[in-house]
């Protein structure tokens, strides 16, 4: 039994040839037509939580370059605003909350809340459903998404972004039964968050944890794959056809026991050998990537050749081709259509 949409077949572990392609961040700034949406509101959540918009944002790419993927526009910090800590996008800055390390503020957060919350991302799904196939992109797969458990706490705890989370790793140590409930609480959220996107009509699902490479094994056991793991068993118990990828950037050797989490398909950084990855994951996981986004920055022979070498390491293997982390607000839009004229012709 096989779906007629090549990234479906691909999530599925059929070799698809040339292999379906999307973007991590395909829709955002590097498109002028997404700066046109962002310009239209005064701040990045109420775009979020506009479902007119931020389906407009989904579509966008998809009209310009006919991916086989469309990402619901949203962000993985909805669900911490949603739970009722507070959070601000300032431009240059990034995201800023307020930071949760006590008890207390734990106890603030509020699951019934974030289900109110979170009913327009739903709406979102919804109308991209629609409009896909009132467009006709009847190839093109709708994927939904949230943060992973631990990257959602690291900026959860940390207050912001970083470059090594310090107070969040210290915490997970020096505080432990606190990090656990927290993470239990994002765990459980995200869980109906996710079912809710599924019923909205998001046909394949991935969890971002972008920061899990900063975690020892232990830790990683600890936060990334057994959460990870209740997610998965909760959504493929109601929802046995839904694939559902992970993406544990730069998570090094621990991909073999992140591939065995029930992932259907793992999303590779770009620092990871497509070949190494072939030979540490299960064989039943499709691998996707992780084309280097300064790559398509750069555009031209160099990035070409970037891509024919993840694309003949590949060759033979179930593989959904993206980049290694989301493209950068500068890139030109004239390189990705190079580089998905250069994959599809493959
Ligand atoms: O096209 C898509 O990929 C879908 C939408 C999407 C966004 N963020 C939109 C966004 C997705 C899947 C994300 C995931 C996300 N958000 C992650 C995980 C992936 C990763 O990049 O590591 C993380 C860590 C975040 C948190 C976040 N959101 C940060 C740190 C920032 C500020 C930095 C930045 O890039 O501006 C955001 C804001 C954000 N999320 C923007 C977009 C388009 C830019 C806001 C704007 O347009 O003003």
């Amino acid at each position: 039994m096989s779906s007629a949409k090549p990234l479906l077949r691909a999530l599925r572990q059929e070799v698809v040839w040339p292999p379906p392609i999307w973007l991590m961040r395909q829709a955002g700034r590097y498109l002028p037509e997404y700066r046109a949406v962002r310009a239209s509101v005064s701040d990045f959540i109420t775009l979020c939580t506009a479902p007119e918009l931020a389906a407009e944002a989904t579509l966008q790419p998809i009209r310009r370059y006919r991916f086989d993927g469309g990402i619901l526009f949203s962000d993985i910090l909805m669900v911490p605003w949603a739970l009722g800590q507070g959070l601000e996008f300032r431009a240059g800055e990034g995201p800023v909350l307020p930071p949760l390390r006590r008890a207390e503020e734990l106890a603030r957060l509020d699951i019934d809340r974030a289900r109110r919350a979170l009913a327009p991302v739903n709406e979102t799904v919804r109308r991209v459903s629609r409009g896909l196939q009132q467009e006709g992109f009847s190839s093109t797969t709708l994927i939904g998404f949230a943060g992973a458990p631990f990257t959602v706490a690291c900026y959860m705890v940390e207050g912001a972004g970083s470059r090594d989370f310090p107070a969040t790793r210290s915490l997970a140590y020096q505080d432990p039964a606190l990090f656990e409930r927290l993470i239990e609480l994002v765990t459980q959220t995200t869980i109906e968050y996710l079912a809710g996107q599924i019923e909205a009509g998001a046909e394949a699902v991935m969890l971002f944890d972008s920061w899990a490479g900063l975690l020892s094994p232990t830790q990683f056991q600890a936060h990334v794959i057994r959460p990870t793991g209740r997610i998965i068993a909760s959504l493929k118990a109601r929802y046995p056809m839904i694939p559902i990828v992970g993406f544990p950037r730069l998570a090094g050797t621990m991909i073999g026991a992140y591939a065995n989490v029930g992932v259907n398909a793992v999303a590779l950084d770009s620092s990871i050998d497509l070949s190494v990855a072939a030979r540490l994951m299960a064989p039943n996981v499709t691998m996707q990537g992780n084309l280097d986004p300064f790559a398509v920055l750069a555009g031209g022979e160099v990035m070409a050749t970037e891509v024919r070498s993840i694309l003949s390491t590949v060759r033979h293997l179930p593989f959904v081709f993206n980049l290694g982390h989301g493209i950068m607000p500068e890139t030109p839009p004239d390189h990705v259509r190079t580089l998905v004229e250069l994959v599809r012709g493959a």
